[in-house]
């Protein structure tokens, strides 16, 4: 049991489009914990959207804020916390995860495009998103694999199922 262990109850990482804030708030719902999302921490504290900061002030400045808002969530967070897909390819923000209970949410191509052309629109996935997504996972996946203690695939399942996955894996 991880009981008495502070810091969040599972943090969830995975590529764009793979229902990690879908997920996630289905699972603290069902333990009647919190939810939190790092990329909504930083659009919060940025007073603008995820876009415009990659606009504004770009990618490495983003991966500085994300990291800024993961050491704060995984210090005062005691439920579930999402990371922005792209969160693990910063050094600093890996070490942050460290022992952490880290799920790795997978999902193909085809399911990621879809679901993220049902909301915020991705600065990275502006043009030729298929490819764009299949270059990033191809670089990404090593890395969510490195910091996750399980892997759960959410194709074939609803985001009630993925967050029952979850519990079993956890
Ligand atoms: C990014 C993923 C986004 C957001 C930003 C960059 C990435 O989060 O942090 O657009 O590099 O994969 P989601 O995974 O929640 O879409």
């Amino acid at each position: 049991g991880a009981g008495h262990r502070p810091g969040p109850v599972a943090v969830l990482v995975g590529p764009m489009g793979v229902g990690k804030s879908t997920v996630g708030r289905v699972l603290a719902e069902r333990l009647g914990v919190g939810f939190r999302d790092t990329d909504e921490d930083i659009v919060r504290a940025a007073g603008k959207p995820v876009s415009d900061i990659f606009v504004d002030e770009g990618e490495p400045r983003f991966r500085e804020l994300e990291r800024q808002a993961v050491a704060d969530a995984v210090a005062g967070h005691r439920g579930i916390l999402a990371l922005g897909g792209g969160a693990v390819m910063d050094d600093g923000t890996r070490a942050l995860l460290a022992g952490l209970p880290v799920v790795f949410l997978d999902v193909g191509v085809g399911e990621a495009v879809k679901r993220v052309g049902l909301n915020a629109p991705r600065p990275l996935l502006a043009v030729n998103p298929r490819q764009r997504w299949r270059e990033l996972m191809e670089q990404r996946r090593p890395l969510y694999t490195e910091v996750a203690r399980a892997v759960v695939t959410t194709d074939d399942r609803t985001p009630e199922e993925a967050a029952e996955a979850v519990l079993d894996a956890l």
